[in-house]
């Protein structure tokens, strides 16, 4: 027998219309919710960049309004209408359009299409699941592509910037824990035992990497790139011959302006992340890897705050602000 879901919950709810652009938490009803298979009482979310974007109004990430916020959730199965999800099942889903196209996890309540409702695999909690999130899935997707191009901890150290944000933080644990030594760049420099705690074997200030050359002494094996602008041109000319630098961020700029020479003469290369829209046998390599191998051992270091729906406008502004430490976890029972 199914589980019944109360007439009315918690979501904290994103309209752009004449009205101007507003969020805030409101009592729904599943009828409100865009249509899927699998309905869940949602345990956790998080916050990355993306949703205080979404959450602001301060960067287009809505395609439709009125929408549930959060990119991530993760909970346990009330109702499927697919025969793979159980009642009690418990299952995560981060990108994927939550917030975008369909209403997302920042609600007690969520409906999800089946074909991106991922079940919690072995080795992770549903609390670790959104500790990790899209933050974690975006890091170990940048891992998952750089190896796929050979990239190996021979080659040399792992640069990450804006280390000490979400997707940050977890790309020092991840590629730690995967055998890389790792440069952590950050422009927080009270943050230094923080970095090493989570496996940084050197933390760089933002101005270490400063260079005018197209090309410089080549002192990376690659890296992953959260903040765009000068310093993804600046990590490319650093990157040593068939290294690999991942983009994934523009928290400083979406702009780059570099030249042609680290590729042409050093062969490195730059590859794309982009978690939202990842195909789903790539979704489930990259779950599986978080779970196992690549599962860092720092998850509630990483953890520096939890929220309930009421917190999230107090989040967003710190983190577009620039002050993001680690991740938030949003709490979505009592
Ligand atoms: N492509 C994808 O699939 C994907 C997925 C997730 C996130 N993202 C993007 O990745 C970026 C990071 O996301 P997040 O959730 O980790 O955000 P976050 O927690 O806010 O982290 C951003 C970090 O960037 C650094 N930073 C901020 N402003 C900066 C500036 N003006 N100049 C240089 N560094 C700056 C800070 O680190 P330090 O103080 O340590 O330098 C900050 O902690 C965002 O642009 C987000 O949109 C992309």
């Amino acid at each position: 027998m199914m589980t019944t879901t109360p007439a009315r919950f918690n979501a904290f709810r994103i309209h752009d219309d004449a009205a101007g652009y507003r969020s805030g938490i409101e009592q729904i009803a599943l009828d409100d919710l865009a249509p899927g298979e699998v309905v869940i009482r949602a345990e956790y979310s998080s916050v990355n960049f993306k949703d205080a974007l979404a959450g602001t109004g301060k960067g287009k990430i809505l395609r439709k309004a009125p929408l549930v916020g959060g990119i991530d959730v993760a909970g346990r199965v009330v109702a499927s209408t697919d025969p793979l999800y159980r009642e009690g099942d418990a299952v995560l889903a981060t990108g994927s359009g939550l917030s975008e196209t369909r209403d997302g996890g920042y609600s007690e309540y969520v409906r999800l299409p089946a074909q991106w409702t991922i079940a919690l695999p072995d080795g992770l909690s549903l609390r670790e699941s959104m500790i990790l999130g899209t933050a974690g899935f975006t890091a170990a997707l940048a891992l998952l592509r750089m190896e796929e191009n050979r990239q190996a901890p021979a080659l040399g150290p792992l640069a990450v910037t804006g280390a000490t944000g979400g997707v940050g933080s977890l790309a020092v644990a991840i590629f730690a824990r995967a055998g890389y030594q790792v440069s952590a760049i950050s422009g927080k420099p009270e943050a230094d035992a923080y970095l090493r705690e989570l496996g940084a074997h050197e933390v760089l200030g933002r101005d270490a990497l400063s260079t005018t050359r197209p090309m410089d002494t080549a002192r990376f094996g690659g890296g992953l790139d959260n903040v765009g602008g000068p310093m993804l041109a600046a990590l490319l000319a650093h990157t040593a011959p068939y290294g690999n630098v991942a983009t994934a961020g523009l928290a400083a700029s979406p702009d780059l302006h570099a030249t042609v020479m680290p590729f042409i003469i050093r062969g490195v290369s730059l590859l794309g992340v982009a978690s939202a829209g990842t195909a789903r046998d790539i979704r489930d390599e990259v779950w599986r890897r978080l779970a196992a191998d690549w599962k860092p051992a720092t998850l509630e270091r990483i953890c520096t705050r939890e929220a309930t729906l009421s917190d999230l406008p107090d989040v967003f502004d710190k983190m577009l602000a620039g002050g993001s430490f680690g991740r938030t976890l949003v709490r979505l029972t009592s």
